[in-house]
Formats: C-alpha cells, structure tokens, sequence
C-alpha cells in the first residue's frame, strides 16, 4: 500500500490472549442455509462464555444488515463478503478473542484466502455437511421453497453451486448430532488442541 506504514502496537496478539487465558483462533462454519451454522455457533458460544472465555460471532443474515448491506448474492459479492469476514475475523482473534464466523462461504478459494490470513493453526473449518433435503425440508427462513418457485435467484444448492471443503477440521451434520452433540464435540476438539484450557 503506497505512503501507507505498518503500525505495531506495544501490547501484542500474545499478551491480549495471554490476559484471557485461550489461544485465539477463527473457528469457520460453512454449509448450505439451514445446516445449522448459526444454530451451533449460537450455542457454541454459550457454552464457551459459560466457561468464562472471551468471544465473538459473526453470522450471515446480521453482517448483511451492515457490514455486507451493498453486497447481493451474486459470485462476485459473496467473494466480497467472505473477504470482509475474513478481515474482520483476523481484527478479532488479534485482539486475543475466540471468534466464531457462520456463512454459507460456498467456495474453496475464498475460505482458503480466509485460512491464510491467520495462522495456520488458528483456523478451524467446521463443514456443516447437513444433506441438502435436509436444510430444504427444514427451511426456517421459507427461502428454499421461494428458491423452487424461482422468486429468489442464484440460491445455494439449488441453481448456485456450494463446494464442499476437502480437509476440514471438524465435519457435523445436525441431521445426526443434536445442538448439544455439536457443541460437545467442538469443545472437544478445542480442548484436545489447547486453544482452551
Ligand atoms: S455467502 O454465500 O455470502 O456466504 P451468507 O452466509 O452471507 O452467504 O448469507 C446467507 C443467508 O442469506 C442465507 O442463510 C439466507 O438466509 C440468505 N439468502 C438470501 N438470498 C440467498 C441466496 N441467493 N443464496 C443463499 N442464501 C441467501
């Protein structure tokens, strides 16, 4: 960036995680809409405050009342959108937190930009692989049947494709697990590699 200078803070990423007793880190949900992202990472959360670690969420349908308000649902905004999150995420785990982002992120690419702007072992992709009948029958929002009827375009799953992650660190379908079953394995997975303690 031109005339711009790098300015490093005196209290440092370490200092601010240490202060909170964790280790930072961008735990990612991705999955269709209603696999069950929002509702997990919600309780997720819970959980972890219960325990008294330091938190923040960012979900889809609230970041798109503000920080995403200009960005429809077309390949190019929802590249635009995840970059944003991801930015925004690497803010919040700088500031020591436990952060938690739920997005549909349907493409490999741009979850893969989001994994290398913190480090390697802060991402955690969780695949919410909940089958696509699933979510449909589910529908919470009534989207996917406005989908079918062609009143809302490009819908993930239906006529706007959604790329599965390959490797991802923690795969839940909510079709077989509770909330609860979710929860307990991500805190599982979250204890078993230090991030909490
Ligand atoms: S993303 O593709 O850019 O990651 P994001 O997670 O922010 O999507 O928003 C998804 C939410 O927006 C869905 O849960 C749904 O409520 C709503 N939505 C509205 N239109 C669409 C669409 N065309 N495709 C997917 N979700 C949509």
């Amino acid at each position: 960036m031109k005339h711009i200078v790098w300015h490093d803070h005196h209290i440092s990423k370490e200092d601010r995680a240490e202060q909170k007793k964790q280790k930072p880190c961008l735990i990612w949900f991705t999955g269709l809409s209603g696999s069950g992202k929002s509702t997990v990472a919600n309780a997720l959360e819970q959980q972890l405050y219960i325990d008294s670690h330091h938190t923040y969420l960012l979900d889809g349908d609230n970041i798109r009342h503000g920080l995403s308000k200009d960005l429809g649902f077309s390949d190019e905004d929802r590249v635009e959108n995840i970059r944003r999150i991801g930015e925004a995420s690497k803010l919040f785990v700088d500031a020591g937190l436990i952060v938690m982002t739920a997005f549909i992120s349907p493409f490999k690419s741009d979850r893969d930009i989001a994994r290398s702007l913190v480090e390697e072992s802060e991402f955690i992709e969780i695949h919410m692989n909940t089958p696509l009948e699933v979510c449909e029958q589910r529908d919470p929002k009534g989207l996917y049947k406005k989908a079918r009827a062609g009143i809302i375009p490009h819908f993930t799953g239906i006529d706007s494709e959604y790329e599965a992650p390959e490797n991802p660190e923690l795969t839940l379908n909510t079709a077989v697990y509770s909330t609860d079953e979710c929860v307990i394995k991500i805190i599982d997975f979250l204890t078993r590699h230090h991030y909490i303690f």
